[in-house]
């Protein structure tokens, strides 16, 4: 299929990157007044409507009416899979009430672990479906989502499950991460250590025996599991293959980026509270430093130094954060305006965090996050914009006109 009259097609990668790093999140190609083919659902060639080569005139066409081109965008961390809601403890934090202290009353993480525990499988499925549904219509084309609020063996290998299904059900690419050690669970309150031997010695092996998850995750975070702790699980998920992609330094200087790069963590992510030492260390590093301000936004928290750690060098990746608590958004493009508004990206930077970057975070960008030829066709079309720029400034208004995944009109 040839896609012709396009104003802007922009996020083209011709050189083939596993992700872009530092000052190169600006080298993204662009090119104005565009035609793009699509063969077989991957990306086969691009081009100046000036000359559109003969061979391809026969293809079925589709007109972009002047509209911008961009490849779909990469999700790279969220949880999706959850029971109901969560606006009450939403009233509590207008009210004055800090995350830590909603969670400490019981609230948070555990509350969705108490709705999960009485929502059937197939219940799980057709709410996680619905939110699914919800971000591939706001353009996202990959996904990564992570288990942790089942918090017993049995309820994390149903939420994993559900994991498994939403992959089968949908054009997205889904990416499984676990993430036993997401909170204790109730069960095991005052007794942290036996839940995280837990973790490794019940959750892990049914997880792995399932070949549920590819990834392993963490909150290595004050209140909820230590260095220490997150040393003992990564190590013993090391054992099942699963790399880790981390919770770390959103309530504190956790160490939790440290302890991430000593187990080759593909990603660390949030970074709220990163200072110097991680972002240099970061930099040095082929881990994905993954910031969530969506998070930041919904909590009133920090921004994590995402215009110091592209300056310094780092991979730098933004993502949703998508779950009932502290980010009730799956909307890439309102990241990405986040990105720019409050992290000072530009919003070339921000659209290589949210698209190839991702895909890197996720272990997929050899075939996702950018328009490059044999890549899965997953790409946006906006409306006419007077400039790529004006994605990002116009945040919330309905600029998406199409969506394709896997080069099928969704
Ligand atoms: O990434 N910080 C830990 N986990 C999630 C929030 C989970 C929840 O509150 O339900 C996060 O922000
Ligand atoms: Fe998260």
């Amino acid at each position: 299929m040839l896609i012709t009259n396009i104003g802007l097609l922009a996020g083209i990668d011709t050189r083939h990157s596993l992700y872009l790093r530092g000052h190169d999140m600006r080298s993204l190609e662009m090119i104005d007044n565009a035609w793009l083919l699509v063969r077989d659902g991957k990306f086969e060639d691009w081009g100046s409507m000036r000359s559109v080569p003969e061979a391809y005139a026969q293809e079925p066409s589709a007109d972009a009416g002047g509209g911008t081109v961009i490849p779909a965008f990469c999700d790279s961390h969220t949880h999706i899979v959850y029971a109901g809601s969560r606006e009450r403890e939403f009233i509590d934090k207008i009210n004055g009430l800090s995350y830590e202290e909603i969670a400490r009353r019981g609230g948070g993480i555990l509350n969705s672990a108490d709705r999960l525990a009485h929502t059937s499988e197939a219940d799980l499925f057709a709410q996680a479906m619905e939110r699914a549904d919800e971000v591939m219509h706001e353009g996202t084309g990959a996904i990564e989502i992570k288990s942790g609020y089942g918090l017993t063996v049995k309820d994390e290998l149903k939420m994993l499950r559900v994991i498994a299904r939403i992959a089968d059900s949908v054009p997205m690419a889904v990416k499984s991460t676990f993430l036993g050690a997401h909170a204790v669970g109730r069960a095991y309150t005052g007794r942290d250590d036996e839940y995280v031997a837990m973790v490794c010695n019940d959750m892990l092996p049914a997880v792995a025996a399932e070949g549920l998850a590819e990834y392993v995750d963490v909150f290595c975070d004050r209140g909820f599991f230590t260095v220490e702790q997150t040393d003992r699980i990564l190590e013993a998920a090391a054992k099942y293959g699963l790399r880790p992609k981390i919770h770390a330094n959103e309530l504190d200087v956790s160490g939790g980026v440290q302890v991430g790069l000593r187990h080759n963590a593909l990603s660390v992510d949030h970074l709220e509270r990163a200072g110097r030492e991680e972002i240099e260390l970061l930099s040095q590093s082929e881990t994905s430093a993954t910031m969530l301000p969506g998070a930041s936004f919904f909590l009133g928290m920090p921004y994590a130094p995402a215009r110091e750690a592209v300056d310094a060098g780092a991979i730098v990746t933004l993502a949703s954060d998508y779950n009932p608590g502290s980010s009730p958004s799956g909307s890439m493009r309102f990241i990405m305006s986040l990105g720019c508004i409050k992290m000072k990206l530009t919003p070339a930077e921000a659209l290589a965090a949210t698209t190839i970057n991702g895909a890197y975070a996720m272990g997929i960008s050899e075939c996702y996050g950018s328009i490059t030829k044999g890549k899965v066709a997953n790409f946006i079309i906006t409306r006419p914009l007077p400039s790529f720029g004006y994605l990002p400034y116009a945040y919330t208004s309905p600029l998406i006109k199409d969506i394709y995944l896997q080069g099928a009109k969704l």
